[in-house]
């Protein structure tokens, strides 16, 4: 009876059976049909249909094989025993007519075989004798049968073996490198495959790597080490420390002797960071995202995603996971929030996921106005500051922190969180450490039990190994200094200018965006690939092609990072090098776009978008320079007394030579300006005093006192 009103229900969506009345239906399947004796009338209509018929033939070829495999061989066998089936090198018919499994498997290729000649409405000649493929089809869904069908087959090398063992042969396998080389194909045919460069960043010459042969430099121009932190001295003496102390890697999970002091303190500086009452430490920032909304999602009843259509994809297969429901807005655009959220009840779960820096195009999400939204539509707010992390920030806490500078400012380091701030407002940030910071790793931050919910529930947090303490103990590092030194993310902001307004001058194309992003418009993915390869192998300027999926088709590019230790002359050999690819290629310039009514907001008149860097802002870290070639990078010494603190309950204290303690000595006293380098070459491991560690450091310490 059920059956019958769930048919009557749903029939009525049906456009294609729809039109037909409950009782002709009903009468229809219990009918069998003349000219397909195992399938119903009601089948046989159904298989017309443009939608059930090929899912109706794919699901019954399926089934052919799919019999056994619910049953362990051992229960099989048994089966088998009971019936008196014992098939050896010969499938009789008397056999498969006992056996379960292969008589079921061969109805189900008849049904199989009906429902293909329906689909095509040729009748099948009525069978008398079993025809081959169903006598095949029946040993498929038997193992026994199956070995029985295959030794018959083959000349049998080993009796034993058929006995038991099922043998597939060569041709019933699917075609695996067949699947490969199709789905390789389609990414060679729309332009997408990717070409990954073998590129080897040198601690010692940021921003130089050399190539597949080490005697091959170039400069890079794309790397996400936003601000040069994976070889800042005080990130690398920490992480040669702590790797001296506890060696190479975890040992295991959180859960399994993988929680250390050193992550526990990461975790605890991060909630500081962002001034939130606590944080959680993921591999990446990927599975950050992943594993927060798959839980927060799946966990929270009913619950309802707004997602920003520009959102990374670790948020899109986070949220995909989580199986909840999704609306998607527009990039950026609060009037169609809004319309998505008054489409729900406000005591329905919602959270409106976003980023601060979309990192292909450079936008801001508005963050102040979707806490808005949020507050009045009772959601949960998500803000992915992972190209902000480092960069933005009286402290480097991303842009919520940014929005609110001075309030942030004057709070200096406490961890308690500013109320009412946009940061406060923030119900979930996540972040990287392989970014600006970098390292490797990612976070949320959030509330006390909200991270303690994730930590209990998230799958990828805890089945998998956590990272090394070196590597914790080096973020953490590199999340002390940015948080008390503004001048490399200033220096960074005043070196995108320049860059900006150089190609702008001579017409070559930016997306328009108030970021530290650069991203050259180039429109096409074998041109943007050609001008990679170019610049690359003419020039020594690595930037690397973003093609589609990562951005619109028609919208490929080349993303620019400037980082603060770019020199002014590497600037004028990136400009020149730009320019003379975009001529030789003859690639559209900012003038083209316009005559042919602009792309991704080139060409359009929206090229003057204010920096979200103030004057002022900048100078909170005086006047930062660019360098030249030849120049030593700053090292700021507080920055890296504060690192050494926060380190001395675990690390002990930094011990340095007499001369070491000199240099040291000046510069805090400022008897000389604040150098490159000047920490020492040499620090001593604390356990083992005949060792001492080269530290990779930048160019020779000038000691002027
Ligand atoms: C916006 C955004 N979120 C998350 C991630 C993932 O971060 P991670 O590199 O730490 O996995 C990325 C990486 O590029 C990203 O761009």
């Amino acid at each position: 009876m059920e059956k019958f009103s769930s048919l009557a229900r749903f029939k009525s969506s049906c456009p294609f059976l729809g039109g037909t009345k409950t009782s002709t239906l009903r009468a229809l399947s219990s009918t069998i049909s003349p000219r397909f004796p195992s399938i119903s009338q009601l089948t046989e209509r159904a298989v017309g249909c443009p939608i059930m018929g090929p899912a109706l033939v794919m699901r019954s070829t399926q089934m052919v094989a799919g019999y056994a495999s619910v049953a362990g061989q051992a229960d099989v066998q048994k089966i088998h025993h009971n019936k008196g089936i014992f098939p050896g090198t010969s499938v009789s018919e008397a056999d498969i007519s006992k056996c379960p499994h292969a008589s079921a498997a061969r109805a189900a290729a008849r049904m199989a075989d009906d429902l293909a000649a329906a689909s095509t409405a040729k009748a099948p000649e009525l069978q008398k004798e079993v025809p081959n493929t169903a006598q095949k089809a029946a040993a498929a869904g038997c193992p026994f049968h199956k070995a029985a069908a295959a030794a018959k087959e083959q000349p049998v090398k080993s009796a034993a073996i058929t006995e038991t063992q099922p043998t597939p042969t060569v041709s019933d396998a699917y075609n695996y490198d067949k699947f490969y080389a199709a789905e390789l194909e389609k990414k060679h045919k729309d332009q997408s495959y990717r070409y990954f460069n073998n590129i080897n960043r040198l601690a010692t010459k940021f921003p130089i790597a050399h190539t597949a042969s080490v005697k091959d430099e170039v400069q890079v121009w794309c790397a996400n080490d936003y601000l040069g932190m994976g070889n800042n001295p005080v990130v690398l003496e920490t992480m040669h420390r702590a790797l001296d102390k506890y060696g190479a890697g975890a040992g295991g999970t959180r859960n399994i002797a993988g929680n250390s002091a050193m992550h526990l303190g990461l975790e605890r500086e991060l909630a500081t960071l962002h001034r939130k009452e606590a944080a959680l430490v993921f591999s990446s920032c990927y599975v950050a995202n992943d594993a927060t909304l798959s839980t927060l999602g799946s966990k929270l009843p009913g619950c309802v995603y707004f997602s920003d259509a520009s959102n990374h994809a670790s948020m899109i297969q986070g949220i995909r996971h989580s199986g909840a429901k999704k609306e998607i807005f527009k990039h950026n655009d609060l009037d169609d929030l809004e319309a998505k959220l008054q489409k729900y009840p406000k005591d329905t779960p919602k959270i409106i996921a976003f980023e601060s820096v979309y990192s292909m195009c450079g936008s801001i999400g508005p963050i102040k106005e979707i806490c808005d939204l949020a507050k009045k539509y009772g959601a949960l707010t998500f803000l992915d500051e992972v190209h902000a992390v480092g960069l933005y920030g009286p402290r480097g806490a991303g842009v919520a922190e940014h929005l609110d500078w001075e309030s942030h400012q004057m709070a200096g380091q406490s961890s308690e969180p500013i109320k009412d701030s946009v940061m406060d407002r923030i119900d979930m940030i996540t972040g990287t450490l392989g970014k600006a910071y970098g390292t490797i790793g990612g976070y949320v931050a959030g509330s006390h039990d909200f991270i303690d919910m994730i930590r209990s529930y998230a799958p990828g947090f805890i089945f998998t190994t956590s990272l090394p303490p070196a590597t914790v103990a080096g973020a953490r590092a590199s999340i002390i200094y940015q948080k008390h030194h503004v001048g490399d993310r200033a220096l960074k902001q005043v070196n995108v200018r320049t860059v900006k307004e150089r190609f702008a001058a001579l017409d070559i194309p930016v997306v328009p965006g108030p970021s530290h992003i650069v991203p050259v418009l180039v429109g096409d993915a074998g041109l943007a690939k050609a001008a990679s390869d170019k610049l690359l192998h003419e020039h020594g300027i690595y930037v690397q092609a973003i093609n589609f999926p990562t951005v619109a088709v028609g919208e490929e590019r080349l993303r620019v990072t400037v980082t603060p230790r770019h020199t002014e002359e590497q600037i004028d050999g990136l400009i020149t090098a730009m320019d003379t690819v975009f001529t030789e290629l003859n690639i559209n310039r900012i003038s083209k776009w316009a005559k042919l009514g602009g792309r991704a907001n080139v060409g359009t008149g929206m090229e003057n978008v204010q920096p979200i860097w103030s004057n002022d802002q900048i100078n909170t870290a005086g006047q930062p320079q660019t360098l030249h070639d030849g120049d030593t990078a700053l090292v700021d010494v507080n920055a890296v007394q504060a690192v050494r603190e926060s380190f001395e309950d675990i690390l002990g204290a930094v011990e340095l030579s007499e001369t070491e303690w000199k240099v040291e000595a000046a510069l805090m006293t400022g008897a000389v300006e604040h150098i490159a380098g000047a920490l020492p070459k040499k620090v001593k491991a604390p356990r083992a005093l005949v060792n001492l560690i080269d530290m990779p450091v930048a160019p020779a310490v000038a000691v002027s006192a």
